[in-house]
């Protein structure tokens, strides 16, 4: 265990609590899918994030675009079960609320009922801006993503950085003005240039979480396999704090050996008959 977890363990973040947070304290937030990982990610994190990414981390999918609600609630249970201190936020899947804000409003309350969780994500900024304010004034808080929305890679070709070029800026503020205006708690800015991302964070009232979009964003968020070496081809932007994957493999090198030399199990594994 790190030497500074979280020591608070009963308060409840809650999305007011990351609003708050908005030029203060940075804001800690990593993803996780299963129960394990979010109890570990709970002791040192301000919120877990279930993100529509378990698509391609946990279920081998080439892109987020077929992950389903029904997967999406049952890895978001799994999360708020391991979690007691961070906020859980759980991601809206592509197909789940574009349509009209009234779906978005059924599919999000769905993930809520079901899964416990205090927050909902969905991508998309200024189009997006009625269904933010339609579920934010009915009882559900909304973080918003933009910059690189990964749902929309069939539109946009790939998962290349956005505002790189000035020209494309007022786009980019204009719908982090637009999710803030709505009524967004915080706004995911995904692999945004490091000028961009400041001067979006200096402009909006509501906290912004980076993920490649530098330190001037009001936090950081990171898929938790990467910055645990499961990555196979890290984004620029990921930093790997421990190679996991390689001791994971290691381990069940390990194993495979043992069994094979009939080395494990030994006899501290192994049950004797009870004395008659
Ligand atoms: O799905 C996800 O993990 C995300 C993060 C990349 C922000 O949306």
């Amino acid at each position: 265990m790190s030497s500074s977890p979280i020591e608070s363990a009963v308060k409840q973040m809650t999305a007011p609590a990351i609003l708050a947070r908005k030029g203060h304290q940075p804001i800690v937030a990593l993803t996780a899918y299963n129960t394990h990982m979010a109890e570990i990610a709970d002791r040192h994190c301000d919120f877990l994030l279930v993100g529509d990414s378990l698509g391609m981390v946990a279920h081998g999918y080439q892109s987020t675009v077929p992950v389903t609600l029904d997967l999406m609630i049952a890895h978001g249970l799994s999360v708020v079960r391991g979690t007691r201190r961070a906020l859980v936020v759980v991601d809206m899947p592509f197909g789940s609320y574009e349509e009209s804000p009234a779906v978005a409003f059924q599919n999000a309350a769905r993930i809520i009922k079901e899964t416990g969780c205090g927050a909902i994500k969905l991508e998309g900024g200024a189009h997006m801006a009625d269904t933010i304010a339609f579920l934010s004034t009915r009882g559900i808080p909304v973080m918003a993503h933009i910059g690189l929305t990964p749902q929309s890679v069939n539109v946009l070709g790939g998962y290349g950085s956005h505002g790189r070029m000035v020209e494309q800026w007022g786009g980019i503020e204009a719908d982090a003005q637009a999710v803030s205006e709505a009524g967004a708690f915080a706004v995911v800015l995904e692999a945004m240039a490091e000028p961009l991302a400041a001067k979006i964070t200096g402009e909006i009232a509501i906290p912004t979480i980076g993920i490649g979009a530098s330190s001037a964003c009001d936090g950081q968020v990171l898929v938790m396999e990467d910055m645990l070496g499961f990555g196979k081809r890290p984004a620029k932007f990921v930093k790997v704090y421990a190679e996991v994957a390689a001791l994971i493999d290691e381990a069940v090198g390990m194993y495979s050996n043992e069994v094979r030399d009939r080395i494990f199990p030994a006899e501290q594994h192994i049950y004797k008959m009870k004395k008659q």
